[in-house]
């Protein structure tokens, strides 16, 4: 099965307005020149800066998405934003049950399904986030972590089109640690045998896992050549265009 893989770029709470549209520009600009390029491109800027890179991106080829959404769609939620609202000025996807979400603000499992759910009724494509922590690693329990939190913020209807994994281990985010190749394809494998189980064997074959942490221009294509590692989802190294590019160049 060939998946087209996804590169998206977490910009999480990064830029101000004239250095975010700069950014979002310079990525538009590689798009332009890469007409072949064989990935999709997302970038994920933080919510002051939507609506702007939504425009500057709008016909680029380079998709626009949030970083976190409410489960529900409107009302007496103060400083939330719903999935319908990032429909709504132009995203086309949101990242949710990210493990700083996770940790920051205490998100469970069950509230990531319910964000997941939001975002597939908004017509997105929710990026859904598992990993485990560097203590459940040493405890040997990746595998059982991942599944639970698999199962835990998958929603009803899941599939290959509403639905893209993110495989990121807690203690590779932003640590310059990155997974070898061999611990990135065991999870990915696994989770993807986990998927036959909860999407059926058509959905999980399609479906798109992307690898997280510490993902850079010097590692990117001996991961994404991996068998289950359908791109990336990259935090630090989405922050100049050239790096972010240059991960993106590895799916020519
Ligand atoms: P990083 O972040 O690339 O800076 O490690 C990845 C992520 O948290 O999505």
């Amino acid at each position: 099965m060939s998946r087209r893989p996804l590169i998206a770029g977490n910009w999480k709470m990064n830029g101000l307005s004239a250095d975010g549209i700069a950014l979002a520009k310079g990525v538009a600009e590689k798009r332009k020149a890469e007409a072949a390029l064989a990935c999709d491109v997302l970038v994920c800027p933080p919510f002051t800066l939507l609506a702007d890179v939504a425009r500057a991106l709008a016909g680029s080829g380079v998709a626009v998405g949030g970083q976190d959404c409410h489960a529900k769609v409107s009302g007496a939620h103060t400083g939330d934003t719903s999935a319908t609202m990032l429909k709504d000025i132009g995203c086309s996807h949101v990242i949710v049950g990210h493990s700083e979400r996770r940790t920051d603000h205490g998100e469970t499992d069950a509230v990531v399904k319910a964000k997941a759910a939001a975002a597939h009724a908004a017509g997105l494509v929710a990026i859904v986030c598992i990993g485990e922590t560097l203590a459940q690693r040493d405890d040997g329990r990746t595998l059982e972590v991942n599944k639970t939190q698999l199962k835990g913020s998958l929603p009803e209807g899941a599939n290959a089109a509403n639905t893209v994994i993110a495989y990121e281990p807690v203690w590779a985010i932003g640590t310059g640690r990155t997974a070898t190749p061999e611990q990135a394809q065991e999870v990915h494998a696994f989770i993807r045998s986990e998927l036959v189980k909860l999407v059926g064997e058509t959905e999980a074959d399609k479906m798109r896992i992307l690898y997280g942490g510490s993902m850079k221009p010097e590692n990117a294509a001996q991961l994404i050549a991996l068998a289950d590692v359908d791109g990336g989802l990259i935090g630090g190294a989405s922050l100049k265009a050239e790096d972010f590019w240059a991960i993106a160049r590895n799916c020519a």
